[in-house]
């Protein structure tokens, strides 16, 4: 069953029902300022840190779901209706919501009266446009009221919802016109305010939530004073501060009024935080005012429908660019529907915001995720390589000098967070994956002699390539009995825990360090990941060919010799007969393994493992996968471990706390669906890379929306699995890794077409019944429109590759560097 369509000529997803089977959202914003919106426009605003800098209030997890946001509310002669249905959930005639490449555009009508809202943040731009269109559609005049609504966190999301006894007196705003200022705190440590404003003369206001809704018994499906059609002029004094404007329109048959809202954010500097000092103000008793000189600048921006065309307009072709880089055209139009649109938009957001907020993430948890936001740029670098480029610098910036990482960061202070602190065996090794994605795709070695500090050395000098170096000997320097890395307190699977041995409610599995691995400095020195291996004998030859480039031979050597041996620990220690094992518990037990009663196989090591083909002269990459599609394989895509565990094994920890099916115990993780998928490909098997593909990729599975859940236009991080009682149903939608390798497995594996070092690989691994498909590539300045003809019909080998009509060896077209465009023609056979 479906809730909508896509309408791919516009690049949106509309939704026909405000009642989809969880809130479909929508993203708005790319820099910093961002809005989460909700096909009923719930949501909330925040500037660059969901944490720190929240404007508008949320309550996640409420009764019912997705309450609060932004609203308008319509009294139309006493039937009390909103745009997007909720909160008041008033029947509405029509009704229609169309999420778009960073807008969203929320219809509804009711008894002849339409009202058409457009949501976006504008380029380079600190606020929330709100379009608003009101036509009389009936056959006679229209006397009605409009009130906006917005409610206002007091700025850190997380002392706003645990802090009351100081935040119900700390709130404060100002009043100018049709302009409400919030400033609550800024007359003392903030210099830092939000704005409502609407760009026509009100007749009312609200700014004290209580006010506005009437009584303290009242949601927002009832507030009184819609209700009387009358604001009451509310200024809030602490409590809970909104912000609320009232207006009054009369609409002739046919006739249209548009109202133009912006939510907005400014910052002013130290010395010209006030516009003046005044005496008392008897309604405010506050005896300053701000200065509005950012604000008035940011409203006068799009104060008028032109001003707002022009932004939109801006906006589309900000996407229509960012869309042209990696462009497709084959046989499946939901292929092209992923990799042109959807999948490459998810990519932005996962890029924006890591895992910090979405309606699955509050916000308030985890800033930038050192492993995700390495994987973020896989996905995004060819977007806008130069913000790939300043990201990678921060990131690494928090790492420490001898390899170990800061598993988050707070996008606003930029510093490594103590309270999750690191010991992730597993993140040095994105980066090198991450830097490495950068230069292929851009050819920019200089980001190697960049200056990036340590945390532990800020002031020090230090280079780029010194990262890659200590991230590279971080594994090295720690392993096991085996050869192989020691696990620490997590590698990827922050659920495998093999040094926690928890039985304490309440500790966290991820941070938690059990005492009697304190001497021994936090974590077991016999628990080892084959995880962790097989992704360092994958991402160790990127760090090779980057020495190898610089023409040091001998560390070149040195590093591949590393990469050798762990390889041969690997398939001595940790091949299973049929597949990898995924660890070495800190008893030094066997994990994943087929001796093992459950758990006996898991993903996360075997794609990595094939691709870096250990043991593949003995044919362990093919039994792998084998195994996997065995075991693993079911209706909504691959499991994550099998069979599900059952009870709670205290030596690996999180992983068994969940019912079988869910998350990482069994469930569907879609994020490691992608390796398996690349593996696929590059053993050449591209109907079983295109089977897993089209079983989890969104588009794929919007006609089961009522079993998936969430939205048919992005992935999601987890599906319940062939265990869970809701075997199918999607959660955690939009921030997950899932996006970034997706993009890589169907774009550069499938597709195949892959940046090099020195070049654009093109060597697609697709279905057999593919006559062949079509991909415009802008590379390096240059365009290459790549045509590939497949008439032999075989999944993959590239039989003859021609440049501008010239045959060339191999599959890597060498990049032309003329800025002009190029046809290659690739057969396959
Ligand atoms: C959990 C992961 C989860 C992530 C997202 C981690 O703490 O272990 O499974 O994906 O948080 O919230
Ligand atoms: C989600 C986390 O963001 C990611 O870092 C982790 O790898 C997966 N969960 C698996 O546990």
């Amino acid at each position: 069953m479906k809730f909508g369509y896509f309408d791919d000529s516009r690049k949106e997803y509309v939704i026909n029902t405000p009642k989809t089977p969880y809130p479909w959202i929508n993203y708005l914003g790319n820099q910093g300022f961002f809005s989460l919106i909700s096909n009923t426009a719930g949501g909330y605003s925040f500037y660059m840190d969901a944490r720190l800098r929240r404007i508008t209030r949320y309550r996640y997890n409420n009764v019912p779901l997705d309450m609060g946001g932004r609203y308008f509310y319509i009294n139309d002669n006493g039937t009390v209706w909103n745009p997007g249905w909720s909160p008041v959930k008033t029947e509405l005639d029509e009704y229609e919501c169309r999420h778009g490449m960073g807008y969203t555009i929320i219809k509804g009508k009711k008894d002849g009266l339409k009202a058409e809202v457009t949501f976006f943040v504008p380029q380079n731009y600190d606020g929330e446009v709100q379009q608003v269109v009101l036509t009389n559609e009936g056959s006679s005049a229209k006397e009605f009221s409009i009130f906006s609504m917005a409610e206002w966190c007091l700025w850190d999301a997380q002392d706003d919802c645990t802090n009351f006894q100081r935040n119900f007196s700390t709130g404060r705003v100002e009043i100018e016109g049709s302009t409400i200022y919030h400033v609550t705190e800024y007359r003392d440590r903030r210099n830092h305010y939000a704005f409502y404003t609407v760009n026509d003369e009100i007749d009312g206001y609200d700014t004290d939530r209580d006010a506005f809704l009437g009584s303290i018994y009242n949601g927002w499906d009832n507030p009184e004073t819609v209700k009387a059609g009358k604001a009451s002029n509310s200024f809030a004094d602490g409590w809970s501060p909104i912000a609320s404007h009232y207006k009054k329109i009369t609409l002739a048959p046919g006739e249209s009024k548009t109202l133009i809202y912006i939510l907005g954010y400014a910052e002013n500097p130290q010395d010209k935080k006030f516009a003046s000092e005044k005496p008392a103000n008897l309604l405010t008793r506050e005896a300053w005012v701000l200065n509005k000189e950012k604000a008035y600048a940011m409203i006068d921006r799009y104060n008028t429908p032109e001003k707002v065309a022009a932004g939109l307009e801006e906006l589309r072709t900000t996407w229509e660019n960012l869309l042209s880089i990696y462009k497709v055209d084959t046989p499946d139009d939901k292929v092209n529907r992923m990799v042109n649109i959807w999948n490459q938009y998810q990519c932005m957001v996962t890029f924006n915001l890591s895992r910090s907020a979405s309606y699955f993430e509050s916000g308030i948890g985890r800033g930038m995720g050192f492993r995700d936001s390495n994987q973020d740029i896989l996905g995004f670098v060819h977007q806008i390589p130069e913000r790939a480029r300043e990201r990678l610098i921060d990131i690494a910036s928090t790492q420490l000098s001898d390899g170990g990482c800061y598993h988050q960061y707070q996008p606003l202070t930029k510093k490594g967070n103590a309270d999750i602190g690191g010991d992730f065996s597993d993140d040095p090794l994105w980066m090198i994956m991450s830097v490495a994605a950068y230069i292929k795709e851009t050819g920019d070695w200089g980001i190697l002699d960049a200056n990036v500090p340590f945390d532990d050395d800020p002031e020090g000098k230090h280079t780029m390539l010194e990262h890659l170096n200590v991230s590279f000997y971080h594994i090295v320097n720690n392993l096991g009995p085996h050869g192989l890395p020691l696990a620490m307190r997590a590698d990827w699977n922050d659920c495998i825990n093999l040094s926690c041995f928890s039985d304490t409610p309440g500790e966290s599995f991820q941070t938690y360090t059990n005492p009697k691995f304190k001497a021994e400095g936090g974590y077991s020195k016999i628990a080892e990941s084959v995880f962790v291996a097989a992704l360092f004998t994958y991402t160790g030859p990127a760090y090779v060919g980057i020495l190898e480039h610089l023409g040091k031979a001998d560390e070149a050597a040195k590093a591949q010799a590393e990469i050798d041996k762990m390889k041969k620990n690997t398939m001595e220690s940790a091949f299973d007969g049929e597949w990898f094992l995924r660890a070495y518990d800190a008893n030094g037990e066997k994990m994943g393994s087929h001796e093992c009663e459950e758990g006996k196989i898991f993903i996360e090591p075997q794609g990595f493992a094939v691709m870096s083909e250990i043991g593949k002269e003995e044919g362990a990459d093919i039994k792998t996968l084998n195994s996997i599609d065995k075991y693993l394989n079911c209706e909504y895509g691959l499991v994550l471990n099998n069979p599900a565990f059952t009870k709670y094994y205290i030596q690996y920890g999180e992983i068994s706390t969940y019912p079988g099916g869910y998350k990482e115990n069994a469930g569907i993780f879609t994020h490691n669906n992608a390796w398996i998928i690349c593996a696929e490909a590059y053993v050449g098997r591209g109907e079983k890379a295109f089977e897993y593909y089209s079983k989890i990729a969104p588009a794929f599975t919007e006609e089961t929306s009522d079993i998936h859940k969430t939205e048919p236009y992005v992935y999601g991080q987890m599906i319940g699995g062939k265990d869970a009682k809701n075997f199918g149903q999607g959660k955690n939608s939009w921030l997950t890794g899932t996006a970034a390798w997706n993009m890589v497995a169907i774009s550069q594996y499938i597709l195949g077409v892959k940046p090099e070092f020195d070049g654009l690989r093109v060597d697609p691994s697709i279905p057999s019944a593919w006559d062949g498909f079509k991909v415009e590539r802008k590379f390096r300045g240059d365009v290459y429109e790549i045509e590939i003809k497949n008439p032999d019909h075989v999944c993959k080998g590239v039989k003859k590759l021609t440049v501008d009509g010239n045959e060339i060896e191999g599959c890597i077209v060498p990049v032309a560097g003329d800025g002009k465009t190029h046809k290659v023609e690739v057969v396959l056979g």
